[in-house]
């Protein structure tokens, strides 16, 4: 689906977009991390800027140029995140949460390398907050919360569970061991699944096409609301 005319559907709407992987730090020179690239968040916030919105990136990718037009604030842990987007959220209308946000984090970063003295290294890893159950519980009935839900398993009843548990409007989930879909991948094949359970596949788009389904349903959900 290519979008040849984009109308400015998005025009007066403040838009928060999360991206990549956090990294935890486990001593100077080491962190913790994953896969995440951060181009599903970059398409998003490219799209919604290219629909009017007033777009800011909250991002933890590196190396990734940003669109123009977009406010970006770099952040590197969970926490940082975490302060960063709970900071900006009351004046937002729409956040989409498409970050890989560490779940664990090292208890406490080494001051000094850790030197390989041992055969066998323990990690004491504690958890981090949960961002976006956190924007689920303070969600004000004028916004709008989108969570992502990468899966290996069970995507449906993981995703459908998910949503529900964690407040939000919409979840996007992928089954990141799919060809064509998920980490570093340039296009995705994503379900949009609804907290009343109600769960619409899309088809392998660019991410790009992606962003934009993702914001046709933010929007059609934002005028059933109002009626
Ligand atoms: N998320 C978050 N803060 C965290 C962990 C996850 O905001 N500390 C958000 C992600 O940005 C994503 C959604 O929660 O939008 C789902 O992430 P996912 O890893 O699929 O689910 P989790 O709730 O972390 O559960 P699990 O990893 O155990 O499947
Ligand atoms: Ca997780």
């Amino acid at each position: 689906i290519v979008r040849l005319l984009t109308t400015p559907d998005m025009k007066g709407l403040k838009v928060l977009v999360t991206a990549g992987g956090t990294r935890e730090p486990l001593d100077p020179v080491r962190y913790l991390s994953n896969r995440s690239s951060g181009k599903m968040g970059y398409a998003l916030a490219r799209a919604a800027v290219r629909r009017g919105a007033q777009v800011t990136l909250v991002t933890a990718a590196r190396g990734r140029e940003a669109p123009a037009g977009v406010r970006v604030v770099c952040v590197e842990t969970a926490q940082e995140m975490h302060r960063t987007v709970m900071e900006l959220f009351p004046q937002q209308d729409v956040v989409a949460k498409a970050a890989a946000v560490a779940d664990y984090r090292p208890r406490e970063a080494a001051a000094e390398k850790i030197k390989k003295h041992q055969a066998l290294l323990v990690l004491e890893l504690e958890r981090t907050p949960d961002i976006l159950a956190a924007l689920g519980r303070q969600k004000q009935p004028h916004q709008t919360v989108v969570g992502f839900a990468a899966e290996t398993g069970d995507l449906e009843a993981n995703a459908r569970q998910k949503a529900a548990q964690k407040n939000v409007d919409l979840l996007v989930a992928n089954d990141v061991t799919m060809p064509g879909a998920g980490f570093d991948s340039d296009t995705n094949i994503v379900k949009l699944v609804y907290p009343g359970g109600a769960v619409v596949p899309l088809p392998c788009l660019d991410k790009l096409s992606v962003a934009h389904q993702i914001w046709d349903a933010v929007l059609q959900l934002r005028r059933a609301g109002r009626e």
